[in-house]
C-alpha cells in the first residue's frame, strides 16, 4: 500500500478507479479492508481511495508511536492534510462510524475540502455522560488487557443478527489485528468530540446517510431524525445490514454511495 507524510506521521493508503474522487474512511476498531469489497464497485465509476487513519491498519506499522494522544481534532488535521498532499479537493468524503466522526470534524476543521458529506452507521451527536464513562473503561481495558477484549465486547454488535459467518470470520480479523495503544487512544478521542447536529445543518454541501436496517449502535431512527434537520442531502437505509453495512452488505452500500455522490 502506498503512504503519504503528513502532518508529522505517514497515512497509508488504497485506491482503485478514476473519476470524480470518493475518500472513505473506516471506523472503530478497524481499517480500511472494510471497505474492500465496496470499492471494487464503486472504483468502476470513481477514482475512491481508502485510508487508514493514525495508528491503525497500515499506518500503524509505517509510524509506530504516530498513535500516541490522537485527538478528534488531529485525525481529522491528518485528513486534511492527506486531500492536499494527494490534491483532491474538494471531494466526496464518506465516514463509516467513528470514520463519520473524523468526517464531520474535517467538515468543521475545513469545509472546502468535501463536496458531499456521507455518513455511514454513524451519528452528529457528542457521547452523552454513560457513553464517556464507557469509552474510559474502555479505554483501561485495552491498556492493561490489550486489543482482544475490545474485539470481544464490540463484535457481538456490530453485525446484524443474520449475517454471513464468513462476514464475522474478516470483521474479527480486521479488529484483532489494531493496535491497542491507538483503540484506548481512539477512545478517548472519540469520548471527547463535540456536537457536529448544528454544524451539519449549515452546510451547503449535500449531507447524506447510509444507515444498516438492524444497526444495533446507531439505529436507523437515529440517522431519519438527523435527515430531517439537513438541508439537503438523503437517507438510504440498507436491508438486512447491521453497523457494518460496507461489510455485510456491500453492493447496495456501494450502489448508495454512487447514487448519493452521483454529481451529473
Ligand atoms: C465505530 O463503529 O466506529 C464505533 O462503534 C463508533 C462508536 O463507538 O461511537
Amino acid at each position: 500500500m502506498p503512504d503519504v507524510l503528513v502532518n508529522t506521521t505517514r497515512l497509508s493508503y488504497r485506491e482503485a478507479g478514476s473519476g470524480p474522487v470518493l475518500l472513505l474512511i473506516h471506523g472503530f476498531p478497524l481499517d480500511s479492508r472494510v471497505w474492500d469489497d465496496v470499492m471494487a464497485i464503486t472504483s468502476q465509476a470513481r477514482r475512491t481511495i481508502a485510508l487508514d487513519l493514525r495508528g491503525f491498519g497500515k499506518s500503524a506499522s509505517a509510524h509506530k508511536e504516530a498513535s500516541q494522544g490522537s485527538t478528534m481534532t488531529q485525525l481529522a488535521q491528518d485528513v486534511a492534510d492527506f486531500i492536499k498532499a494527494l490534491d483532491i479537493a474538494p471531494c466526496a468524503v464518506a465516514g463509516l462510524s467513528m470514520g463519520g466522526y473524523v468526517a464531520q470534524e474535517l467538515a468543521w476543521l475545513d469545509r472546502t475540502l468535501i463536496k458531499h458529506l456521507v455518513l455511514v452507521d454513524s451519528r452528529s451527536e457528542a457521547d452523552t455522560p454513560e457513553a464517556m464513562s464507557r469509552r474510559n473503561v474502555m479505554a483501561k481495558l485495552a491498556k492493561d488487557a490489550g486489543t482482544q477484549p475490545i474485539v470481544d465486547q464490540m463484535y457481538p454488535n456490530m453485525l446484524a443478527p443474520t449475517h454471513d459467518p464468513r462476514v464475522g470470520d474478516r470483521l474479527r480479523a480486521i479488529m484483532e489485528s489494531q493496535p491497542a495503544e491507538t483503540l484506548a487512544d481512539a477512545c478517548i478521542a472519540m469520548r471527547d468530540r463535540q456536537d457536529y447536529t448544528q454544524l451539519l445543518s449549515e452546510l451547503d454541501f449535500p449531507v447524506s446517510i447510509i444507515v444498516g436496517e438492524h444497526d444495533a449502535i446507531t439505529p436507523p431512527a437515529l440517522g431519519r431524525a438527523l435527515h430531517e434537520k439537513l438541508k439537503t442531502g438523503r437517507i438510504i437505509e440498507i436491508a438486512g445490514a447491521g453497523h457494518m453495512s460496507p461489510l455485510e452488505k456491500p453492493q447496495a452500500v456501494a450502489e448508495a454511495l454512487l447514487t448519493l455522490t452521483d454529481v451529473t
